[in-house]
């Protein structure tokens, strides 16, 4: 596991400056008391270079054994090549392949289930799964509906091969469920793009709307995990939500039955940072003790789209 974030920390007092909203105001309907933005010049592949140049030194891993990058975002350095190529550059790999994906805030369970497939297909061997993200360079700044919600950063995972046959080894990925739903696409979307509108655009979004599905649709990806897996959520040792917002988190661990105490939670700190929230999450977690070798962890995000999907995987 890796992360990276930019320095630069916007507080909600800050951004009461800004537009007409307050600390209260953010906190009490979100959880969020800060997140970060990246600085001029500081890109996307930035912050992925970071996180996974951290995932790999934690994993004991050189670059070089790297055959496979996936990386979600929905905010990368350039229309082309994309941001998954620029991070193998600058990591020195010249092997295998780098590719990006783009399901927005569910982007790192894709991403995930993605290597994970192409792992089990023979494929590759180890990849680096990056969720990397600077909203800040498609939010509304004078928007308070939401400019206040989201922020930048970045996380990765590095994923192998564990030897035998697919699915004999019994760490990893056990399960995953995708799911979307385009006739939602007009309650969270980018106003603008390079064959629409020739623009980057803004982000824009229809909140109670994606409030209440984020609430309620997502549970069946998680069922349907709990029973690919033959586990229930008494078996579940940590919950990694996708961190949009503490309310839609607290709501949907109560509906699954998962005890408040093994949730995660990184909102607060970080904004919603889209595919990067649940790597950021997964990071802080294995890095302060919470999650050890062993544990069972689901993984649960929802996005503009709507897509949604979870992942069960054995640390
Ligand atoms: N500061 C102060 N007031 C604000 C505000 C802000 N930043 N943003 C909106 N308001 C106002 C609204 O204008 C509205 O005022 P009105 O009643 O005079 O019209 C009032 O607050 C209530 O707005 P509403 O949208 O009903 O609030 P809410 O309780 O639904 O909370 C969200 C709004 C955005 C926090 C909530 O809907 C949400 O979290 N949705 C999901 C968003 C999300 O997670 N998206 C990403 C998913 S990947």
């Amino acid at each position: 596991m890796g992360s990276a974030l930019p320095e630069r920390v916007l507080t909600n007092h800050e951004l009461a400056e800004m537009v007409d909203t307050s600390h209260e105001w953010i906190h009490s309907r979100t959880g969020i008391e800060a997140r970060r933005i990246a600085a001029e010049g500081e890109f996307t592949s930035h912050l992925a270079e970071r996180a996974a140049r951290a995932a790999l030194d934690h994993a004991g891993r050189e670059a070089r054994d790297v055959d496979l990058i996936v990386l979600a975002t929905a905010t990368p350095d350039n229309t082309f090549p994309s941001t998954a190529v620029e991070v193998q550059s600058r990591l020195g790999i010249e092997r295998g392949a780098a590719f990006d994906l783009h399901a927005v805030c569910s982007g790192f369970v894709y991403a995930l289930s993605t290597a994970d497939a192409l792992i089990a297909q023979g494929l590759a061997e180890r990849a680096l799964v990056i969720g990397a993200e600077t909203f800040s360079r498609i939010l509304d700044w004078t928007d308070r509906t939401t400019c206040v919600l989201f922020g930048d950063g970045a996380g990765a995972v590095v994923l192998e091969r564990a030897g035998g046959a697919a699915g004999a080894s019994p760490r990893g990925v056990l399960a995953s469920s995708l799911r979307s739903n385009g006739t939602h696409k007009d309650k969270l979307y980018v106003d603008g793009g390079p064959s629409s509108t020739q623009t980057v655009g803004h982000l824009r979004m229809r909140g109670q709307e994606v409030f209440r599905f984020a609430v309620s649709a997502t549970v069946d990806v998680v069922e349907t995990v709990f029973a690919k897996a033959g586990v229930t959520a008494d078996d579940v040792a940590w919950f990694v939500p996708h961190q949009a917002n503490k309310r839609i988190i607290d709501a949907s661990a109560k509906k699954l039955g998962i005890a408040p105490e093994k949730v995660v939670l990184t909102v607060q700190h970080h904004g919603n940072t889209s595919a990067a929230s649940i790597p950021l999450a997964l990071a802080e977690a294995s890095s302060d003790g919470r999650i050890k070798e062993g544990d069972l962890v689901l993984l649960e995000a929802m996005g503009g789209g709507f897509t949604w999907g979870a992942s069960l995987v054995r640390w």
